[in-house]
């Protein structure tokens, strides 16, 4: 009698049911002539020969497991798992199945009675089966693993921070931060009559050495380690220096991995010469988000090579640089949190509207973000005037450089240089503050991550999610009163969401 195992064996190659009858003939044969016998060797020679006229008949058992094998078969009801190999997926013999499988084999007409067996198709089945199921385990595995990442990251903070992370120990935070304020007026700089981008200007001060720049301002020894909130007259934030999270790993593991991110993305990525040189120093800078501008009809989303796709979203997907997005989206929420609400807004609303729009991280603000891939990512003196003229602009410094040396954020209408730590991340008003970076030494490399918004995100959105030349010439009286009403008060407007500080005394 055979086993289920052998019986499953069976069913894989047809072929092996004749060798089977075969051997139980033999075997079959062997036990008439007394194969345990030390009697009936005599007799041998004549049955043997008896034997291949008239063949035994063969055990009915054996026989009716036989014709139930070649009816899984040929009915196609083994095909299903060859990979489950557990006793769960044991095909079913049941007589009602059996009784089923008999009448399709009584068929004459039925396809699968007919050779050849199909068995090559057997086989797709099953690949494809099983393709399908290691996709879905490997999803859930991944997934698991995630939020296994995502728990222990949580427990890791927690503990690092002794539990401290609510909107108390924000507000805390806040209040804590440096304040410095500076003679200077935020009413003044230089923005568009719309008050919703800067103004276009070119470099003023690109010749200058870095002593020359340090003789005409003042240095602020910012090493990270506290928040910095640099303040107008009036005790208007303007610029916004976050303090790394004490979280140990920050520089034992998000600076490391954010270069060696950074590195890799210019090593992989394919770029023109535009995206190598422009406008704002020779290195690599790679954008990804939506945008709105330049003659486009609606916001749009990036577009980029299928290769420097797939190295862009390596990017947004990497542990570090999400970590990057989540402490400038909370840093501008805790200083500027009035401003933020209508960067939230304003994204949610452009997003309902047209959902084929990138957001690039999960909790972010910002519409865009772009990735200076240097290897020496410095500036000259500029001016991101395309960017919400009242917004922030959120910067993080990364590479290998001395800090002390070069890499430092120099604000032209402040009259300050900010030392820039690699892995700090510092909120300014790109579109209206000239801002450049101090050269790093020879050999040395720096990277960036930029997250903003277009101004014309907000205007768009402003119109109801029209451009000017759409909506105006709809526009009633009242509306195109107040659309100009609108724009001339911007400026002022936003003037009153920045939060007022106060330096301690
Ligand atoms: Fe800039």
């Amino acid at each position: 009698m055979l086993t289920r195992g052998q019986a499953k064996a069976i069913r894989l190659d047809i072929d092996l049911m004749e060798l089977l009858a075969e051997a139980e003939r033999e075997r079959i044969s062997r036990g008439e002539d007394g194969y345990n016998s030390d009697d009936g060797s005599a007799g041998v020679g004549e049955e043997s020969e008896d034997e291949e006229h008239e063949l035994p008949p063969l055990d009915p058992e054996f026989l009716r497991m036989i014709d139930e094998l070649e009816l899984d078969i040929y009915a196609g009801d083994l095909t299903d798992d060859d990979d489950a190999g557990s006793e769960g997926d044991w095909p079913d013999l049941s007589p009602s199945r059996s009784v089923h499988s008999l009448s399709m084999a009584a068929d004459p007409s039925h396809n699968m009675l007919h050779p050849p067996i199909p068995t090559s198709s057997l086989n797709i089945q099953c690949s494809s089966t099983q393709k399908r199921k290691r996709r879905v385990r490997n999803q859930a595995q991944k997934d698991k693993k995630h939020a296994y990442k995502k728990r222990r990251r949580n427990v890791h903070r927690a503990e690092t921070s002794h539990g401290k992370y609510d909107k108390g120990v924000s507000r805390k935070r806040v209040e804590e931060a440096e304040v410095v304020q500076l003679d200077f007026e935020a009413d003044i700089l230089p923005i568009s009559s719309t008050g919703f981008q800067g103004k276009r200007t070119r470099s003023l001060f690109k010749h200058l050495t870095r002593n020359e720049v340090l003789a005409r301002t003042i240095y602020y020894n910012w090493d990270a380690t506290y928040d910095l909130v640099i303040c107008d007259r009036e005790g208007r934030g303007l610029v916004y220096c976050l303090a790394n999270p004490r979280d140990p790993q920050w520089n034992t593991y998000v600076h490391p991995e954010l270069c060696r991110i950074l590195e890799k993305a210019r090593v992989n990525g394919k770029f023109t010469a535009k995206e190598m040189f422009h406008r704002r120093g020779d290195y690599v800078a790679q954008t990804i988000g939506y945008s709105h501008g330049g003659g486009q009809t609606c916001p749009s989303n990036t577009k980029h090579s299928k290769r420097n796709a797939q190295v862009l979203q390596t990017l947004l997907s990497n542990d570090a640089v999400q970590r990057v997005s989540g402490l400038v989206n909370s840093g501008y929420r805790r200083f500027c949190p009035e401003m933020y609400a209508e960067y939230k807004a304003n994204d949610e609303a452009l997003r309902s509207s047209n959902p084929t729009l990138r957001k690039n991280f999960p909790d972010s603000v910002f519409a865009a973000t772009t990735f200076n891939l240097g290897p020496q990512t410095v500036t000259p003196d500029h001016v991101d005037h395309g960017n919400n003229g009242p917004g922030g602009c959120a910067i993080t410094s990364a590479g290998d450089f001395d800090d002390a040396k070069g890499g430092e954020l120099v604000l032209w209408d402040l009259g300050i240089v900010i030392r820039f730590p690699p892995g700090s991340s510092i909120i300014i008003l790109s579109a209206i503050l000239r801002h450049s970076n101090l050269p790093i030494q020879p050999g040395e490399k720096r990277y960036s991550i930029t997250q903003y918004s277009a101004g014309a995100l907000f205007r768009f959105a402003a119109n109801g999610m029209k451009n000017d030349k759409d909506y105006l010439p709809t526009a009633t009286p009242e509306q195109v009163e107040e659309y100009i009403r609108e724009r001339r008060t911007r400026w002022e407007k936003s003037l009153k969401k920045f939060t007022t500080y106060t330096p301690q005394p």
